[in-house]
């Protein structure tokens, strides 16, 4: 429902509703559901207790749009303290991040050195970082950095692309082309119809169109979402053209659906949950309320209780 989305994030923007929810901190089960913790020790020991559960996990410390370089400078320091942390735990987990975190909204070059920081010590530590996709005004920028950093740093890098982007159609050609490992979404900022389809049956279309390409012809594909016909349609599809794990595995995102996180696991099938952690949690939590109106239901439930 791509009008709930923006009617949703639109709201969530409005400094005193922010503050309303902010006040009520992470205590907030809804909160507590979508977020690990607050510090990395509780990302960390969330990350341990999925393993020993048989998932693989990425680990997201929250922020984005930063206002100065030396916030982006502070969130590069902290992702490679979580690098080296989850090497030093032999744990197998990737890190996402998000380019506006390293600074791409102040300048490319600083976002691209930050990156290429944080995709060497992965190289050193035969690590992975995943490169989340944002709103449609940084795709470009986004995809520039990728590809220039990609060229040296080849799988230790992955990129994030989303379904409802029509740009994306000639991404993943790109991508196929390029040998770039991708991790397909639906997509979950409010866009207009002039980049992003305007209706759900047209997202879901494009994003099996998107799978089945890069199922067949791409590198790796990630295929990140909790919706059960596309699930289906995957596993299917990865079966009748005989491709295995090398080529994909489930992504899920922490508290949603655990229930299907588990049923494919169980199934065999690989799966890793994305495990968003830190201070700056809003805005994530704000797009996953824009995802299902249940969820808003629920906090607003929570904050009439308190
Ligand atoms: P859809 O919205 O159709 O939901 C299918 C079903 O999943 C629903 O019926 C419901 O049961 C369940 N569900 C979905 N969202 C829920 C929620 N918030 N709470 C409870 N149940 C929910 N986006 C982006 O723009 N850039 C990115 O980099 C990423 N990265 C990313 C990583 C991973 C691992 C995942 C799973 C998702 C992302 N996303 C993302 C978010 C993505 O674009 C999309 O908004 C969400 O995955 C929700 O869409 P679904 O594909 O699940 O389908």
């Amino acid at each position: 429902m791509p009008w709930f989305r923006s009617l949703v994030l639109a709201i969530a923007r409005q400094p005193w509703v922010e503050r309303l929810v902010r006040e009520s901190s992470l205590t907030l089960p809804v909160v507590t559901r979508f977020v690990a913790g607050e510090s990395m020790a509780e990302a960390l020991a969330v990350a341990r207790a999925l393993a020993d559960r048989g998932f693989a996990t990425t680990l997201d410390l929250l922020g984005e749009e930063v206002a100065t370089p030396g916030e982006a400078a502070a969130a590069t320091q902290a992702y490679a303290e979580l690098l080296n942390a989850l090497s030093d735990r032999g744990l197998d987990s990737t890190i996402s991040v998000k380019p506006t975190h390293l600074g791409l909204r102040l300048d490319p070059t600083l976002a691209r050195l930050n990156l290429e920081r944080l995709a060497r010590l992965a190289q050193r530590l035969g690590r992975r970082v995943e490169v989340d996709m944002e709103d449609s005004s940084t795709t470009r920028a986004t995809l520039d950095l990728f590809a220039a950093l990609h060229t040296t740093y080849g799988d230790h890098l992955q990129i994030a692309l989303q379904a409802y982007l029509y740009r994306t159609e000639g991404d993943i050609d790109t991508a196929v082309a390029r040998g770039w490992r991708v991790r397909l979404v639906k997509g979950a900022y409010a866009e207009p119809a002039t980049v992003a389809y305007p209706t759900k049956a047209a997202v879901d279309a494009a994003y099996r169109r998107h799978l089945e390409t890069l199922l067949e012809y791409g590198r790796f594909v990630a295929v990140a979402t909790h919706d059960e016909a596309i699930l289906r349609v995957a596993r299917g599809f990865a079966r009748r053209i005989g491709v295995g794990p090398e080529k994909y595995e489930f992504q899920m995102l922490y508290g949603v659906r655990r229930d299907l996180q588990e049923q494919l696991r169980r199934a065999g099938e690989p799966v890793r949950v994305y495990v968003p952690f830190g201070r700056q949690w809003y805005p994530y939590f704000t797009r996953r309320l824009a995802e299902r109106p249940a969820n808003l239901v629920f906090l607003l439930g929570q904050l009439v209780k308190r």
